[in-house]
């Protein structure tokens, strides 16, 4: 039995992966065979409620220099950070020289919309090559981890901060502890540090099980994250839940004492007892449902390939890593993955090794089937490959249930 990384309390794991690679490190061909495997295995702190990992991939191996996931990628994910940057600029930006702090940069779409407002404000990312495209843009940005040491160094060099944000990135981060201490001596009083990141009711009602993968080292609920603020001498003021990625949840937190929690947070802590995330029962029938999708998604395409068919898949997300992985999906049942990221083509899927090609290979010929393992952009890709349906293709999704459309 593991130990919980933020209250240290006994782990219950629910379900196991197994061998799994980091998922966001896409081998050249050449490269196959040096990959780096764990076990990925979740479980559930019966203290303070925590869902985490039971074993960590050190930050170097998850987010090198050359990490390929690009914020941009999406249009609905720009739409997303835009709207969220003119946000905080009519909010906690306005007034007299407010210092913006962003954890988890990457190619800077939501701090090139706080810079064109003309806000001062910083990018913390080590992901060089994204941090690089942020910079080009005009941003600023420390290529770097942020944690405690961070925090401070930028409160004294460039002073204290109105807003420190951060997107799908805060749950990435094992060493909460660190990251805490750090916005605690950089946030100016009355200041807030705002997160978002997958949210776990959604995870286990629609059976994302997907979005289990290194990077998501702890899925968050409202109560953990309270109860995480709590541990570090914050506290949970609001609380917002929005449609991204198949359902995140927005934290905002302030040093303990310095806001009155909004009504939010007493309700979605409510709502949230009724998804019963607290109790161990139902993480036993998250598990369950977990492997009745993986052996029905098993044996379709093992269907389709007896019957002939040619079968793709759409989108070289880190989420398919763990679905191709775990399900033993290699480029005998899913030939080859389409996907837009430059970054990822002419590459393979790490661990289950299938072929990536840019999206205009898709067309040529169109497959029979189509695995959109890209689900979270459903709206945006489907419209893009309308002709594809046309054409009499059909996609095929793992979850919450393994259907054809
Ligand atoms: N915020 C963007 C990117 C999310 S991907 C979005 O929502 O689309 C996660 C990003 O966090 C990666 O770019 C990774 O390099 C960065 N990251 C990981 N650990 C970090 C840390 N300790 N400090 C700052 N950034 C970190
Ligand atoms: P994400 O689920 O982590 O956001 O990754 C989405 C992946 O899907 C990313 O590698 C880019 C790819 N993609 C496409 O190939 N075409 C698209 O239209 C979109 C929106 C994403
Ligand atoms: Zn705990």
């Amino acid at each position: 039995m593991s130990h919980c990384r933020i209250c240290g309390g006994p782990v219950r794991e629910f379900f196991d992966f197994g061998r799994q690679p980091v998922s966001d490190v896409f081998p050249r061909p050449e490269e196959i065979g040096t990959e780096h495997f764990y076990r990925l295995a979740v479980g559930f702190c019966d203290t303070c409620t925590m869902v985490q990992q039971s074993q960590e991939v050190s930050r170097d191996r998850m987010f090198p220099a050359d990490y390929p996931y690009r914020s941009s990628g999406s249009a609905l994910m720009r739409r997303h950070f835009e709207a969220t940057a003119l946000h905080y600029l009519e909010t906690e930006l306005r007034g007299d020289d407010p210092f913006y702090v962003e954890i988890g940069c990457n190619d800077g779409i939501m701090l090139g919309s706080v810079r064109a407002a003309g806000v001062r404000h910083l990018g913390v990312d080590p992901a060089e090559d994204a941090a690089r495209v942020a910079g080009a843009g005009g941003s600023r940005v420390h290529v770097g981890f942020f944690e405690e040491s961070t925090g401070h160094r930028i409160r004294e060099t460039e002073g204290a901060a109105r807003l420190v944000f951060s997107a799908n990135t805060i749950s990435h981060i094992a060493y909460a502890d660190s990251v805490f201490a750090g916005v605690r001596a950089l946030l100016a009083e009355g200041g807030v540090f705002v997160f978002e990141d997958r949210y776990l009711g959604d995870i286990v009602h629609h059976t994302y099980f997907d979005q289990i993968y290194d990077e998501h080292f702890y899925l968050f609920s409202v109560r953990s994250v309270q109860a995480m603020a709590e541990t570090y001498g914050f506290d949970l003021v609001d609380v917002e839940h929005l449609p991204v990625h198949g359902g995140t949840m927005r934290y905002t937190t302030a040093r303990a004492g310095e806001r009155t929690p909004r009504e939010s947070v007493p309700r979605l802590l409510a709502a949230e007892r009724e998804l019963k995330l607290a109790e161990w029962s139902t993480y036993e029938s998250f598990a369950a449902k977990i492997e009745s999708n993986c052996r029905e998604l098993i044996s379709l395409l093992v269907d389709l390939r007896e019957q002939g068919k040619r079968v793709l898949g759409y989108g070289a997300t880190c989420k398919s890593a763990t679905v191709t992985n775990y399900c033993g999906i290699g480029p005998d049942l899913v030939s080859f993955v389409c996907d837009s990221t430059r970054e990822k083509q002419h590459r393979v899927t790490p661990g289950a090794h299938i072929p990536i090609r840019p999206p205009e290979s898709f067309a040529s010929p169109y497959p029979d089937y189509a695995v959109l393992f890209a689900w979270n952009h459903a709206e945006e890709i489907m419209a893009k490959e309308q002709e594809f349906r046309a054409a009499g293709g059909r996609w095929i999704l793992y979850a919450p249930d393994v259907r054809v459309v």
